[in-house]
């Protein structure tokens, strides 16, 4: 990463609360959403006044922090992991940030087995992280749930800098690959990939 990257990565600190969160995150085993998206995830969430938002892949918690932290106070974050363990960390990481339990509806199960309960266009942010062969069907069940105006997030676009190698065929990389291209060519969306931690794909759903 040059400096300027890292720099930019690294602008806005964290609280302790994300701190203790991506400790217990290195314990799990689980790979914590990075420190500019959180920041970024904080500011999109605040740039549409969010209310209502899902999030596929609620791991420690830090990502949620992050978009509860831009939403307005009365919002309340679905979010979907097929992990109980990590929604259990993730539960002390929302306590320990002062967030009401009434804010938080923690969902355990596969994420495509969730979302289609989901009622349509009643969304302000759909954060997509969970698992990365199945972001093409994510991404089909964001565009259905988004209001007009809401916005679509999906962390991990660059895939550790594979999707962008054409001769990167695994499946994970071909999944990203294809939910990008997904995005970028619906024409309800405005998509703009930003080179934010490992690719941070955001799109607003035309008005
Ligand atoms: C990259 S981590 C998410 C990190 C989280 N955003 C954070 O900041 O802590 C991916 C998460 O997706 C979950 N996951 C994997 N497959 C899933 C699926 N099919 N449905 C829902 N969650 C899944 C994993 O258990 C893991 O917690």
């Amino acid at each position: 990463m040059t400096s300027s990257r890292t720099y930019a990565e690294f602008f806005v600190p964290e609280s302790e609360t994300v701190v203790a969160a991506r400790d217990r995150a290195a314990q799990l085993g689980c790979a914590a959403t990075g420190s500019g998206t959180a920041a970024a995830l904080t500011f999109l969430a605040a740039s549409v006044n969010a209310r209502a938002v899902v999030e596929i892949g609620t791991g420690v918690g830090v990502s949620g922090v992050s978009l509860l932290a831009g939403m307005t106070p009365d919002g309340i974050l679905t979010t979907i992991d097929i992990e109980a363990e990590h929604q259990r960390a993730a539960r002390r990481a929302f306590a320990d940030a002062g967030i009401a339990p009434g804010r938080t509806r923690l969902i355990n199960g596969r994420g495509l087995d969730v979302l289609p309960r989901l009622t349509d266009g009643a969304y302000d942010v759909v954060f997509i992280d969970g698992d990365r062969s199945e972001y093409p069907q994510y991404v089909a069940e964001a565009v259905r749930l988004l209001r007009p105006g809401g916005l679509l997030v999906m962390d991990g676009a660059f895939a550790g800098d594979r999707v962008a190698d054409p001769t990167q065929r695994d499946a994970d990389t071909v999944a990203v690959r294809d939910a990008g291209r997904a995005v970028r060519d619906d024409e309800t969306l405005v998509a703009a990939l930003l080179p934010v931690g490992d690719g941070l794909l955001t799109a607003v759903r035309r008005g």
